[in-house]
């Protein structure tokens, strides 16, 4: 394959929603359908892990298992899927911000029964500030929710984008039995699910037209479905790729993640109209993804992953050019060459050492104590600098006071790394010294998690 051919067939998006909208689960059966695993784990086992675990304990637990599942790839209809995980939690923080720097799309996931939601709304405005396309996945239909039309109103009247379905959930009230494709006017009826969604869901494709398709759905339901084609081809906004790419219409799609129905028809049309890597403003000047001269940003900074080894786990998204392992490249913002020696890669829950990775890939590299969020690295004698990420204001400040001044040492440097990654921005420092310091932070949580860092890492 050629390079640019290489570039093309990426396609890296976060998935955005507000919690319990089911972001794990339809992660988890995007992989199932692009065969990074074959059996999706039981809703069962999860939901007992979940609901015993307190808020911030929940974002240690998300810490500790989003090296691995940082940044899930996968090959499907020849496309090179890259799936950025955005925390969870119900603390708006920076990190999600930060992810969809590092995405050329996003899927807002909407449960069916609750439209747009707070956080959706959050999200969605940094999504759409970022200029890039938005996809929505209606999901839950499995269950009892609003009209697909009250929704298409809910999302056009509340965050200000048109919506275009590009499929149809077909059936009353709620009772769904399939999908109906706007564009090749076919009806997906799936099966029951029988598995919990663990596996793939069969199903059967007809033409609208098909008698049999008729047969299957009864006249009732039949009707229904020629009557909703109409309205929306009526009143509906039409299908425009400028307006998708623009941000300003988003496709929409109806589906249940939990039980697989929809998935598979959802995932084909979005890796179909998905952009591949964009180009990119740098401080002075645009670099295209097929640039042959290497270049990556820092979105993501993790410390610590394995307390037995204080390691820092650098996330960059390649821009530009080809990445091989043991090359040598330049950190801008201290000038220094360094070789990135052992780039790791993410598949389902393994980590793999990668040999080469193209633009709207992901790399974790290994900190030497360098990095910080926002940093640019590129090819030796390029002067590439991408415009950082914005900080956001901080809303919540505290004081901290060291309590054992023999611990000094390890305190500043705790207090230093932990703001390198972003989590707390340093104010204040009191008395000329470390041994005070006020720190601000963006949601509440992060404090929590400072004092637990400061206490299980730091050792202070
Ligand atoms: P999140 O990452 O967005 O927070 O959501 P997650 O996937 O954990 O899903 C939240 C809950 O919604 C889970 O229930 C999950 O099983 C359920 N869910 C996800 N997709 C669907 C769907 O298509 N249909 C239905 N009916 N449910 C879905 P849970 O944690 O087991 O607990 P509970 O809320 O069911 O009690």
């Amino acid at each position: 394959m050629t390079f640019l051919e290489e570039v093309q067939r990426r396609r890296t998006f976060a998935i955005i929603s507000h919690p319990d909208a089911g972001k794990t689960t339809l992660t988890e059966k995007l992989l199932l359908y692009g065969g990074a695993i074959h059996l999706a784990g039981s809703v069962k086992s999860r939901k007992t892990a979940k609901h015993a675990v307190s808020d911030w304990m929940e974002i240690e637990k998300q810490r500790g298992i989003s090296v691995t599942s940082s940044v899930l790839q996968f090959d499907y209809d020849g496309c090179r899927v890259n799936i950025l995980d955005t925390p969870g939690h119900q603390d708006f923080s920076e990190d999600t911000y930060r992810t969809l720097m590092a995405a050329d799309s996003a899927v807002m996931l909407i449960d069916v029964a609750k439209g747009v939601e707070a956080q959706t709304k959050k999200l969605f405005a940094v999504s759409k500030e970022r200029g890039i396309p938005i996809f929505t996945f209606v999901n839950k239909i499995d269950h009892f929710g609003r009209s697909p039309f009250d929704l298409m109103e809910e999302i056009e009247n509340v965050l200000g984008i048109r919506t275009c379905p590009m499929n149809w959930p077909i059936g009353i009230n709620g009772e769904y039995k399939g999908v109906y494709d706007r564009e090749h006017e076919t009806i997906e009826l799936f099966a029951k699910d029988e598995t919990h969604g663990q596996e793939k869901l069969a199903s059967e494709k007809g033409a609208l037209t098909d008698p049999r398709m008729k047969e299957l759905l009864g006249d009732d339901v039949y009707q229904a479905l020629l009557d909703d084609i109409e309205l929306l081809d009526v009143a509906g906004d039409p299908f425009d790729f400028d307006k998708v790419r623009a941000g300003e219409l988003t496709p929409m799609f109806f589906g249940s993640a939990m039980t697989n129905f929809g998935v598979k028809p959802f995932l084909e049309k979005f890796l179909e109209l998905a952009p591949s890597p964009a180009p990119r403003q740098a401080v002075e000047e645009i670099v295209q993804p097929t640039s042959e001269d290497f270049s990556a940003l820092v979105f993501k900074i993790q410390a610590n992953m394995d307390p037995n080894h204080h390691d820092r786990i650098v996330f960059m998204r390649i821009c530009s050019g080809k990445f091989e392992k043991g090359m040598s490249v330049l950190h801008r913002q201290s000038n220094k060459t360094i070789r990135l020696s052992q780039p790791q890669q993410f598949l389902a829950t393994e980590r793999t050492i990668v040999e080469d990775a193209y633009p709207g890939d992901i790399i974790g590299v290994f900190d030497p104590g360098i990095f910080s969020i926002g940093d640019t690295v590129c090819s030796p004698g390029k002067k590439f600098q991408y415009e950082g990420i914005p900080t956001f204001a901080p809303e919540h400040f505290a004081r901290v006071r060291l309590l054992d001044s023999m611990k000094r040492k390890q305190f500043v440097k705790g207090i230093n790394q932990i703001a390198q990654e972003g989590a707390i921005q340093i104010f204040q420092e009191i008395m000329g010294g470390m041994e005070e310091i006020i720190v601000g932070v963006v949601g509440v949580l992060q404090f929590d998690v400072l004092k637990y860092r400061l206490e299980n890492e730091y050792n202070v």
